[in-house]
């Protein structure tokens, strides 16, 4: 059994309010769920970055400033299905670029998954996957002096809170070497009747996504949620410019995960905190960085100016 999966869910869950870290929606079947996430009308953020993937690559290779003939490593956080990382790996395997490329998830599952992909559909690319908390792999990277590209995509940061995201980022600065370039993928504030949507789509499927941790303490640490008795629940507050997922009780109840040795009592509409996914623009990232090694070297945004890569160097 997973014993730290277990202690952060009883940690969570004896909060006042109750939280569950987003993290842990990534299993087998969140995986798969998250994949039809991306491709759902209302998800607009994977197809806002996968334009500028597609569209803007030479942009976006000459903002890394590499050349094909100088090796540089290709480190990506929460890669995923590499959805958006695909269009750039093709041109640089194509121009003949000397690189290797990182993969780095908590999801074993994915990393398998990208792994047996890229190797069907670029052969010639090498591929070093590492799976484990983004948070953990970070003091490996200072280990070697190699330059490095650093992809965080999918406004994946926007998972963290302020703070924490900004501890993230110093951290990662003071892992990097001057010269070494992050790509910021990050969602940009704009109107609930855009964004609220994408977390509450019509098919439901965001909600099985949500659901899908109640489940995971059923199948992993012995839980009895009745699935029937909660429901998904988004909200999104467009002056703060934060999305929240909660997992909402529908009646009082007691629920017993025999792993944690406990019974947790919900009140009738009390909420577990699930995910939070922030929204940004250059006001709130130049706040992020604003105690770290890193500058705004440039922006590049999607066809809708929806969604934005910010190219951070570090100093
Ligand atoms: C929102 S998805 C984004 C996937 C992809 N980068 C994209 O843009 O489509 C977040 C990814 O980060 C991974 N992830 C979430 N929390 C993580 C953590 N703490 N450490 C490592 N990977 C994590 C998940 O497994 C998932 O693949």
């Amino acid at each position: 059994m997973n014993e730290i999966f277990k202690n952060e869910v009883d940690k969570g869950l004896e909060s006042n309010p109750k939280t569950l870290p987003s993290k842990y929606f990534y299993d087998k079947k969140g995986d798969a769920l998250f994949v039809e996430i991306m491709n759902l009308p209302e998800y607009y953020l994977t197809r806002c970055e996968l334009d500028i993937f597609q569209n803007k690559t030479q942009e976006l290779i000459a903002a890394f400033g590499v050349k094909p003939d100088s090796y540089f490593e290709l480190i990506e956080l929460g890669a995923g299905d590499g959805t958006e990382t695909k269009e750039l790996l093709q041109t640089l395997d194509n121009k003949n670029y000397s690189f290797d490329y990182f993969p780095i998830d908590i999801s074993s599952n994915s990393l398998n998954l990208l792994e047996k992909d890229l190797s069907k559909e670029l052969p010639n690319l090498s591929v070093q996957t590492k799976q484990g908390d983004y948070f953990e792999v970070l003091a490996s990277l200072k280990k070697n002096k190699k330059p490095k590209i650093v992809l965080f995509l999918g406004s994946t940061i926007g998972n963290m809170t302020d703070d924490l995201a900004a501890k993230f980022i110093h951290s990662l600065g003071a892992n990097l070497h001057a010269g070494d370039k992050l790509l910021l993928g990050v969602d940009l504030i704009k109107t609930k009747e855009i964004v609220l949507p994408a977390y509450n789509d019509k098919q439901g499927i965001t909600a099985k996504f949500n659901m899908n941790l109640l489940d995971r303490i059923n199948q992993e640490l012995g839980g009895n949620f009745d699935l029937n008795q909660f429901k998904h629940q988004p909200e999104y507050n467009e002056n703060e410019g934060i999305a929240k997922s909660f997992i909402v009780s529908t009646a009082h109840q007691h629920v017993e995960i025999k792993a944690i040795g406990k019974k947790i009592s919900f009140k009738e509409g009390e909420k577990i905190h699930t995910e939070i996914s922030r929204k940004y623009n250059d006001e709130l990232i130049e706040k992020l960085i604003v105690n770290t090694d890193f500058s705004i070297q440039t922006k590049i945004l999607d066809s809708n100016a929806y969604f934005a890569d910010y190219l951070l160097k570090r100093n």
